[in-house]
């Protein structure tokens, strides 16, 4: 068995795609499994900056198969113009990269939805999307009716599918207010029509394919997008996203059951970040936060929003590492940390006078819960140069080593810069 899979365990950003880049030629073939064009990988490779959002990170080994699964919602403009500024590049993308004739389909309706939905989370509080169509595809997903999956495009029911879907759609919207019909079936139509048939040569049955593949021994590397606490069902409810993004969505969004997988790997953040809406007890509103925020360029890959910046919260990392089923840990970012005078992890919560170290699973008490904190020395010195674990400051090794103990995992990679040189392997 050779599977391993790439789970951020905090809420995302956690520079999933530079260590999907490093793990990459140990592989024949990466998954995206869940997510959508709402996620934004970085990928620094010699000197040139990439950002993907739903090619798989493995794209920049020609040799590698990639493959979007079925529980990917697929935008069909925006792999389009993805696929070509890679092309533009230089970077193969051609049969290396598979579709799932099983992955939903976003539409222009969805991203309507997105726009006129986010204002209404229950507690008043907006879920700040990434207005991607993101929720509104997996619900449909989830309510079957109104869904339209990449296998559908090439059928002869294709063009009466979204005459109806539409029809429901513009209703829906004249409910809402919409003075006029928003959508128009025939121009819908024939866009997607055009985009299924550019992307037809790279779709396939990817379930069929993997299952091979694992069953053959073949080296597979799971790439997960956002972290895991914005897992639909075990994250910050309602402020998560909409599918499974901690490690218990490899196998549903893939279809390569629990049992293939050998290796998983919880990336983390020396610190926190969030983007969007939400309880973050760790946050720090403040100069420490500001100067984090300056010095990671901490800045939404995709929408470009500021992130919210904190201290490392040990209690929600240790809760997303056995969800996940973590075995080691990359702790990226850690040159991030210089400079500070002192560094805090969250090891417990205080909530209603009682201390607690499970991670609450009700948003409400998530808000209440005073972080109780560990200071530890920082690190005066740049790190971004060393490349062994020993030339590190002793304070950052001090550092790591409690990330570690409290974590109950081995750390294998630190990051200190984000060129794919600027990594410690322990
Ligand atoms: P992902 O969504 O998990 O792949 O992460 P993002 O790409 O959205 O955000 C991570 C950011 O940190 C990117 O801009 C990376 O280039 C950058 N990065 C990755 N590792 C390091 C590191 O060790 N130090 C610094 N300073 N930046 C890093
Ligand atoms: P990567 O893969 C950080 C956040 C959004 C919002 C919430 C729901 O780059 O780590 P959605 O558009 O998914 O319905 O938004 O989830 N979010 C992310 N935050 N990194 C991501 O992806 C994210 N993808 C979604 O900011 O709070
Ligand atoms: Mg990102």
């Amino acid at each position: 068995m050779a599977a391993t899979c790439v789970i951020g365990l905090q809420w995302g950003d956690e520079a999933k795609g530079k260590i999907v880049d490093l793990l990459t030629e140990q592989h024949d073939i990466v998954v995206r499994y869940q997510g959508g064009a709402n996620a934004g990988h970085t990928v620094v490779r010699e000197g040139q900056t990439f950002k993907l959002s739903l090619v798989p990170s493995g794209i920049f080994r020609p040799d590698v198969q990639c493959v979007i699964a079925g529980g990917v919602v697929l935008n069909p403009a925006s792999l389009l113009c993805e696929i070509e500024s890679l092309v533009k590049r230089g970077i193969k993308v051609e049969k290396n990269l598979m579709l799932s004739d099983r992955a939903h389909v976003i539409f222009p309706w969805h991203f309507e939805e997105d726009r006129l939905l986010d204002k209404q989370c229950t507690s008043g509080e907006a879920i700040g999307t990434t207005m991607r169509g993101i929720g509104p595809c997996y619900r449909d997903k989830v309510g079957r009716s109104l869904a339209v999956r990449l296998g559908d495009m090439y059928r002869p029911e294709f063009r009466s599918r979204i005459e109806l879907i539409t029809q429901a759609k513009n209703e829906t919207f004249h409910a809402l207010g919409a003075a006029e019909d928003r959508l128009d079936a025939q121009k819908i139509f024939d866009q997607y029509h055009e985009y299924a048939e550019r992307l037809r040569p790279h779709v396939a049955d990817t379930t069929a394919y993997l299952l091979d593949a694992v069953e053959a021994d073949k080296r597979v590397l799971f790439e997960g997008a956002q972290g895991a606490l914005l897992d639909i069902d075990h994250g910050t409810f309602p402020f998560v996203t909409s599918s499974n993004s901690s490690g218990v969505g490899v196998s549903s969004g893939s279809g390569v059951p629990a049992r293939h997988l050998s290796k998983v790997i919880g990336i983390v953040k020396a610190y926190c970040t969030r983007v969007g809406g939400g309880p973050f007890p760790t946050e720090q509103d403040n100069p420490t936060g500001h100067h984090i925020r300056e010095r990671g360029h901490e800045y939404g890959t995709i929408t470009k929003r500021p992130r919210r910046c904190g201290w490392f919260d040990a209690v929600a990392a240790r809760y997303t590492a056995r969800l996940s089923g973590v075995d080691v840990l990359a702790v990226m970012l850690l040159d991030v940390l210089s400079e500070l005078p002192e560094l805090k992890i969250c090891t417990a919560y205080e909530l209603d006078s009682r201390r607690v170290t499970d991670f609450p699973s009700h948003v409400d008490d998530l808000r209440r819960v005073q972080p109780v904190y560990e200071t530890l020395p920082g690190w005066q010195e740049e790190i971004s140069s060393v490349r062994q674990l020993a030339a590190l400051p002793q304070n950052a090794r001090r550092y790591l080593d409690r990330l570690s103990q409290l974590l109950g995992r081995p750390v294998e990679v630190v990051s200190v810069g984000p060129d794919r040189e600027q990594t410690i392997l322990v």
